[in-house]
């Protein structure tokens, strides 16, 4: 396999968890005979420092001429009186934007060996816990217009709008049910429709879209409920699919289910292969530079890349099964730390994870 791959490690952490990231992926490529050109670019704070432009067309271009795009983090309180498209969080909406990559996966694995470091008890991850989350990425209030401050009657009033189109709606639907297909065959639709009315549609179309797929159960859930049942019973989920702002919320609190957000990847795609991944957890400006950022997200996001955009699967399970051997081994970063087990930092815990990938590779 050939790939051209863009690597934008950005800022905080980011750099830290994508060269970890990267050294997975070139162990990967020299164990299986694949060949993945690296091009390095900036996009973020880093970008606005040194171009005047948190996403410069450089990068763009970069991305552009690329198979798959890897990412760390962007922002940080260095940028944070940068206001409107200047500020390092939009340029990541924008890439999304750009490339159409409206689906976002977030796979939620809880392990077993990690619950006793969880703020919820040990029954609620059970024997582990395996679902999905699917955010839609290019819609919503994210990206609704009209959107703005301005002044009215002497005061300001900031406002966003939230819109849907049917059609945005039943794509990420679709993949939702086709993900459920493969798995435990259950979608669960998350909206406010009790409320508002992108949501009505919301709920309406998952409901369409459910009957083009007969062998799969569709649910739903409001909300509000839904942050709930994510610690309380999230046994009952497989594959969750709700709105971009919901699913960033969500996702975060899922986070608590598997540990640390420092766990948690995420692949974001749109109708082709083409792909962008990155972990779920910011640039953690607290602990940047410091060499003990856990980098298992960047790790796991690299096997959700060899998965979609280059189709090895062989190759992203040897990746996950990697990482599951060095927690079950007791190696913790310092977010995941745990009584009886060995805390290390970044480079230890990559080191540990290329060791597990080349012991299970032969
Ligand atoms: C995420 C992040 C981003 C988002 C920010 C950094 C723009 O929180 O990917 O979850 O809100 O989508
Ligand atoms: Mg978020």
């Amino acid at each position: 396999m050939d790939g051209r791959i863009a690597v934008l490690p950005g800022d905080g952490i980011g750099p830290e968890v994508i060269e970890a990231a990267v050294e997975v992926l070139e162990a990967v490529a020299r164990r299986w005979g694949h060949r993945f050109h690296l091009e390095t670019g900036f996009l973020g704070g880093c970008a606005y420092d040194r171009f005047g432009t948190p996403l410069p067309e450089e990068t763009l271009e970069l991305c552009r001429r690329s198979d798959a795009v890897l990412f760390g983090a962007s922002g940080g309180p260095k940028w944070d009186h940068l206001t409107g498209e200047d500020r390092p969080e939009r340029a990541l909406a924008r890439l999304r934007k750009e490339f159409d990559l409206f689906v976002n996966l977030r796979p939620i694995r809880a392990r077993r060996c990690l619950a006793p470091v969880l703020p919820v008890k040990e029954r609620i991850i059970g024997e582990g816990l395996d679902f999905l989350i699917l955010r839609e990425l290019t819609g919503g209030v994210y990206y609704g217009q009209p959107r703005g401050i301005v002044l009215e009657r002497g005061q300001r009033r900031g406002f966003d709008t939230m819109s849907y189109t049917e059609e945005e709606v039943r794509r990420i639907v679709r993949e939702a049910f086709r993900l459920a297909q493969r798995r435990r065959k259950k979608v669960t639709s998350i909206d406010k429709m009790n409320m508002l009315e992108s949501s009505r549609l919301w709920y309406d179309v998952a409901r369409e879209v459910a009957a083009e797929f007969p062998d799969v159960e569709l649910d739903h859930l409001l909300v509000d409920a839904a942050a709930m049942v994510i610690v309380q019973n999230p046994a009952r989920f497989d594959v969750i699919v709700t709105t971009n702002i919901f699913g960033d919320i969500l996702s975060d609190e899922a986070a608590v289910l598997v540990g640390s957000l420092g766990m948690l990847p995420s692949a974001s795609y749109g109708s082709e292969r083409f792909g962008l991944y990155e972990p779920v957890h910011g640039t953690a400006p607290d602990i940047a530079g410091k060499g003990v950022a856990n980098p298992i997200a960047a790790i796991l996001s690299v096997a959700l890349m060899l998965r979609h955009t280059f189709g090895l699967e062989r190759e992203a399970q040897a990746v996950e099964a990697a990482v599951d051997a060095v927690l079950e081994a007791g190696f913790r970063t310092p977010d995941i730390r745990q009584e009886g087990c060995q805390t290390v930092g970044t480079r230890a815990m990559t080191q540990a994870i290329l060791e597990a990938l080349s012991d299970q590779a032969n």
